[in-house]
């Protein structure tokens, strides 16, 4: 059973991507994968001054954030957009962690309030999960007029198409993380 980390970028008080994160949650669930949510807004980082491992007394949160994207075999990420790029709180997640991401299968999920879904996002996010040699899986999940589309449950109004194009997107998680599994195994 492949492990599974969702992480929920936005802080925002009254934040709605969130949403879409808890629609990954139980649609991961029900797929047979071991799945947990991490909520960014929890986890309450401090601003980022030093990556964890210069850091003398590092919050026993970010240790444990750490601690779990080592241990995932791949991770959903919903990021919102703000002003074209994705959030402070997703930037400063990042930048932190160093070795933690490297060749990480990450599947992106953008949200927006509007009809652009968001999307204005994945090149900037593309590029800085490459820089630090993530491997941003080539699908998309980008979701227009949040507070229509899910309710506050994660609940989308469409469900039947929604879950056939979130299987077509974490099939695509899926490979990269089978794909990964069989380079590290040892050889038998
Ligand atoms: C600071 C800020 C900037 C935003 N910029 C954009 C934008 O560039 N494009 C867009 O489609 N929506 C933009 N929005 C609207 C967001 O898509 C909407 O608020 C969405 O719910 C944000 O996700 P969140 O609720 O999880 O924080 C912006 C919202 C905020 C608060």
């Amino acid at each position: 059973m492949s492990k599974v980390l969702v992480i929920s970028s936005s802080i925002r008080t009254g934040k709605k991507s969130n949403r879409v994160a808890l629609y990954f949650e139980n649609f991961l669930k029900g797929r047979a994968h071991d799945v947990e949510l991490v909520d960014l807004e929890a986890l309450d980082f401090p601003l980022f001054k030093e990556r964890l491992r210069n850091l003398s007394s590092p919050p026993q949160s970010l240790v444990d954030f750490a601690a779990k994207i080592v241990a995932a075999d791949g991770i959903v990420l919903v990021t919102p957009e703000y002003n074209g790029g994705y959030p402070a709180s997703l930037k400063n997640a990042i930048d932190v962690l160093y070795e933690e991401w490297h060749r990480k299968p990450i599947a992106i999920s953008t949200v927006s309030a509007g009809p652009f879904a968001g999307t204005q996002v994945i090149t900037s996010l593309q590029f800085s999960l490459w820089k630090i040699r993530a491997w941003t899986v080539p699908a998309m999940f980008p979701i227009p007029n949040i507070e229509k589309s899910y309710d506050e449950n994660g609940v989308p109004s469409d469900k039947e198409a929604t879950d056939k194009r979130a299987a077509a997107f974490i099939d695509e998680l899926t490979w990269c993380m089978d794909a990964k599994m069989k380079m590290t195994s040892p050889v038998k």
